[in-house]
């Protein structure tokens, strides 16, 4: 049988180191948002297994929310400008936004998803993610939490896909080059 895990060249972080990372980081956000109203909106989908577990290392209160948002322009090069699939449910006035992202790479997509968002007047808005390609980024966006620094390097699992596969990989890896040929 040939398992999802033949097509993954090497493991670039573990479950474990993931999961250590991730604990830290809700310690963290915990302390920060002791007295803030927090609201984690995930943007869909590359997001959603870190912040199911971002979300229970988290020890305040903290509301949840998603959208769904997609890329003007061809495939191969992200304008930047983006048109919201699904929007968010919630009202953000008053909120304080922690935006939880997979990975941010040129940080076109989030750039313009913040300032959007700003717009509805929440009380203040951050911007949490799991990995940070700082090599690749062109927009004016750093991170306020980031749990790892990766290189450039095109990684899938824990959420992050390859033609919307391998996103329930439980750890974060690098494909075989035969795979993308193929
Ligand atoms: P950007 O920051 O606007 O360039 O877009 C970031 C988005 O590109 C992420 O949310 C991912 O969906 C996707 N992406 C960028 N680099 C990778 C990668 O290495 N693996 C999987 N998806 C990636
Ligand atoms: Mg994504």
């Amino acid at each position: 049988m040939k398992e999802m895990k033949d097509d993954i060249l090497k493991v670039l972080l573990s479950e474990k180191e993931i999961q250590a990372k991730v604990a830290e980081l809700g310690r963290q956000i915990t302390e920060d948002y002791q007295d803030k109203k927090l609201l984690m909106v995930s943007v869909l989908k590359g997001s959603v297994i870190f912040m199911a577990d971002l979300m229970r290392a988290i020890n305040c209160h903290a509301r949840i929310d998603f959208m769904s948002v997609s890329s003007y322009g061809n495939s191969t090069k992200s304008s930047g400008v983006v048109k919201i699939i699904k929007d968010l449910d919630m009202n953000l006035e008053g909120y304080d936004l922690l935006l939880v992202e997979d990975i941010l790479d040129s940080g076109k997509t989030l750039y313009y998803l913040r300032e959007i968002l700003k717009e509805r007047n929440p009380a203040s808005i951050r911007i949490a993610t799991l990995l940070n390609k700082p090599e690749r980024r062109t927009a004016d966006i750093v991170p306020d939490y980031s749990c790892f620094e990766v290189p450039d390097e095109f990684v899938v699992g824990y959420g992050l896909d390859y033609a919307e596969k391998y996103r329930n990989l439980p750890y974060i890896g690098v494909l075989k080059p035969e795979v993308y040929t193929k």
